[in-house]
């Protein structure tokens, strides 16, 4: 198939020994290869720092594969894969290696035919971001001549608006901004791709999709994990870092965005990034009021003794950082005006799910009732995961002789339904990487203006310690949480 030949590359993965290179990148590499959506021309040379042969690597891979991968490992295609996988030993703070790693690219160039086109992974720790990209500018790695070059980049994109602009900078010296992709894997997620196929392919949703018609609108995204042996990185950032700037923020503008003039990759980026302009700005008040923060405490779920965060390796016993976090915010255009929006993540809560609720405005309670109480709201229920599909929640007789009304639904639930898996969201974003697709990837100003809004909440923070309420595991959060929709006559939806 043509396009796929035009997909010849080397893919070097800095990080190749690391959770994310075993549990997300070779399985969906090796899942790509067993839909025959990678070249012929096609390798992968992970670079890490420890000693080891191709031989060892292959072999540590096939067991993730066996573990993590969606198609479990068949022996003709896995043979076929692993002839592809190289290793190679490198001291990322050392220049010495990075000769040695240009001169074998080209030699997997000429046995692989990869035509000098690479992507560049950062599967690292982000101190090493700046010193491989310069690197690899320093040893004529992205000269962009006669062949392309890409770089993948996981996030932290930087811990604030300055850091991020540096490391950006750091990126732009080296590397164009469409050859530039800043993951958030949630963009791969089958569902969120979703979103915009539901708003703006009903006319019944769209034409209604505002404040007139919505009472307001749910982001919730939950863990029942708490930060295992993150630690380390979690001190630094913290649920308004690990998951507000990025993902949530991300699911927000998709769900609050204007249709795109079209569906290239600028036109939706543009739209995306105009909610993010848009947001009220948090001020020192409007945080204090309007967010909540909250710290898992240790206790027992199902019999087992779970610690509380500050009980967790590399955590201070007398840490202040959030892992839950919930806020309402205001998306300040004519679309939206005063509705608010709420949204909440946390780890050690009683379910791993992702969805949005999107609560209708109420009917006056004039002709029919719930069991002698006011009649449900109709919800319309975007499922991201683990389910995956949509539901509407709507009021109908109750069968019988009397005129009781009951909530029922419509629910289309797309993983139960479709043959085959979805893919996973590495999956996808690999793919359109080697297609030199970026629609799904978020541009620099997207970063920028989510770190502005961001930073406003840490500085105001910093600037007045907000409580941290501690909550116990398997509880959606602290009460507080509760008492932000409480005081406005709401609840969060715990569908
Ligand atoms: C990552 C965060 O970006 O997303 C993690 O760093 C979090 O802390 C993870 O666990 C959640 O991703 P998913 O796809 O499992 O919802």
């Amino acid at each position: 198939m043509d396009e796929i030949k035009d997909l010849a590359c080397a893919m070097v993965i800095f990080g190749g020994t690391g959770d994310l290179t075993h549990r997300k990148l070779i399985p969906a590499l090796y899942n790509l290869n067993h839909d025959n959506k990678l070249s012929d021309d096609f390798a992968i040379v992970s670079v890490g720092r420890r000693d080891k042969t191709d031989e060892e690597y292959r072999n540590e891979l096939l067991e993730s594969v066996r573990k993590y991968s969606r198609f479990k490992p068949d022996n003709e295609k896995w043979k076929e894969f692993r002839q592809k996988i190289y290793y190679r030993k490198l001291d990322f703070s050392q220049d010495s290696g990075y000769t040695a790693l240009k001169a074998f690219l080209s030699s997997i160039d000429e046995k692989h035919m990869t035509k000098g086109n690479r992507i560049f992974y950062m599967a690292v720790a982000p101190e090493y971001f700046e010193g491989i990209v310069t690197s690899i500018k320093k040893y004529g790695m992205a000269t962009n001549i006669g062949s392309w070059q890409r770089l993948v980049i996981e996030k932290p994109f930087g811990r604030d608006l300055d850091t991020a602009r540096y490391l950006n900078k750091t990126i732009t010296d080296v590397f164009d901004e469409k050859d530039t992709y800043r993951i958030d894997h949630y963009l791969g997620k089958e569902m969120i791709q979703n979103i915009m196929v539901i708003r703006f392919a009903n006319s019944m949703f769209e034409n209604i999709w505002n404040s007139k018609y919505i009472d307001n609108i749910q982001i919730s995204s939950s863990e029942t994990v708490g930060v295992e042996n993150r630690g380390g990185y979690y001190e630094k950032s913290g649920a308004l870092r690990d998951m507000m700037q990025n993902h949530m923020l991300q699911l927000l503008s998709l769900i609050a965005m204007e249709p795109p003039v079209n569906l290239d990759t600028e036109a939706i980026r543009d739209e995306k990034v105009k909610v993010l302009r848009t947001l009220e700005i948090m001020s020192p008040e409007i945080v204090e009021q309007n967010i909540v923060r909250g710290q898992y405490g240790p206790g027992t779920v199902n019999g087992k003794a779970l610690p509380g965060y500050r009980q967790e390796e590399k955590v201070a016993g007398n840490s202040v950082t959030e892992t839950f976090i919930a806020l309402k915010l205001h998306v300040k255009n004519f679309r939206w005006g005063n509705m608010p929006f709420y949204l909440r993540t946390g780890k050690r809560m009683p379910e791993k799910t992702t969805e949005i609720v999107i609560q209708f405005n109420s009917l006056p309670d004039i002709l029919y009732f719930k069991n002698n109480g006011g009649l449900e709201p109709n919800l319309l229920v975007i499922r991201i995961q683990p389910k995956e599909g949509v539901y509407f929640q709507f009021n109908g007789k109750k069968p019988g002789t009397g005129t009781e009304v009951e909530s029922v639904k419509m629910d289309f639930c797309q993983n139960c339904e479709t043959i085959s898996n979805s893919p996973e969201a590495y999956e996808r974003l690999l793919y359109d990487v080697l297609r030199g697709d970026s629609t799904l990837f978020t541009r620099w100003d997207e970063i920028e203006t989510s770190w502005r809004f961001i930073d406003n909440i840490a500085k105001a923070w910093e600037s007045k310690v907000l409580d941290l309420h501690e909550y116990g595991p398997a509880t959606w959060g602290p009460e507080e949480a509760d008492m932000l929709l409480k005081r406005d006559n709401r609840k969060w939806w715990n569908l």
